[in-house]
């Protein structure tokens, strides 16, 4: 268990802008309860960056959700999930099913997360002003959380408290 406050099988809600470390804090748990947009977008259109596949892949991305909450298995999402309306569709999935719910929020700096867009491949590299937009909506999905239905919201600054998990990882 990564965190001690967090339920053996629930639904795990990384937040944060691109180049915040979810994947990288995704890869703590099993790959299997891991639901990547990036990857499944990739699986869809053989481009994880297209944007154009979002929709597509956050369709597949829903339906195994669903499917994994019916066997009561953890699930973590990886995506930005920096939209209201985007996480509201995951809590309500997962309140149907008894779940309980988990908001991760991966609140590295801004400057960071740009720094580290410029190291990535074109492909891969998320627009300035987008990443500054996300930045935003995750400060300010903040105070939100506890009102959309989560039952716990937990801090990972990536600069941070990730690193211990990451040494863990690689012992
Ligand atoms: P998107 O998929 O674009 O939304 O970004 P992301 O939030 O998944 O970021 P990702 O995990 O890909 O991390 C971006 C870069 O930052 C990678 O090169 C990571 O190696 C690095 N990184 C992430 N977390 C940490 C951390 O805690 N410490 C350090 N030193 N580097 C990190
Ligand atoms: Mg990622």
């Amino acid at each position: 268990v990564l965190y001690p406050d967090l339920p053996e099988h629930g639904l795990i809600v990384l937040i944060g802008a691109s180049g915040a470390g979810k994947s990288t804090l995704a890869r703590t748990w099993p790959s299997s309860q891991v639901l990547s947009l990036d990857a499944l977008r990739g699986t869809v259109s053989d481009e994880p960056g297209n944007q154009e596949a979002t929709g597509d892949a956050a369709d597949i991305l829903k339906l195994i959700l669903e499917r994994r909450m019916a066997r009561k298995l953890n699930t973590v999402i990886d995506a930005t999930n920096v939209e209201e309306t985007v996480r509201m569709e995951l809590v309500t999935a997962a309140k149907r099913h008894g779940m309980p719910t988990v908001a991760v929020i991966v609140a590295t700096p801004l400057t960071v997360c740009l720094q580290r867009q410029s190291l990535r491949p074109d492909s891969r590299r998320v627009p300035e002003d987008i990443v500054r937009s996300q930045h935003r909506a995750m400060v300010h999905s903040h105070q939100r959380l506890t009102a959309e239905g989560f039952n716990t919201v937990i801090f990972a600054d990536a600069l941070n408290r990730l690193e211990p998990y990451l040494n863990r990882l690689s012992q």
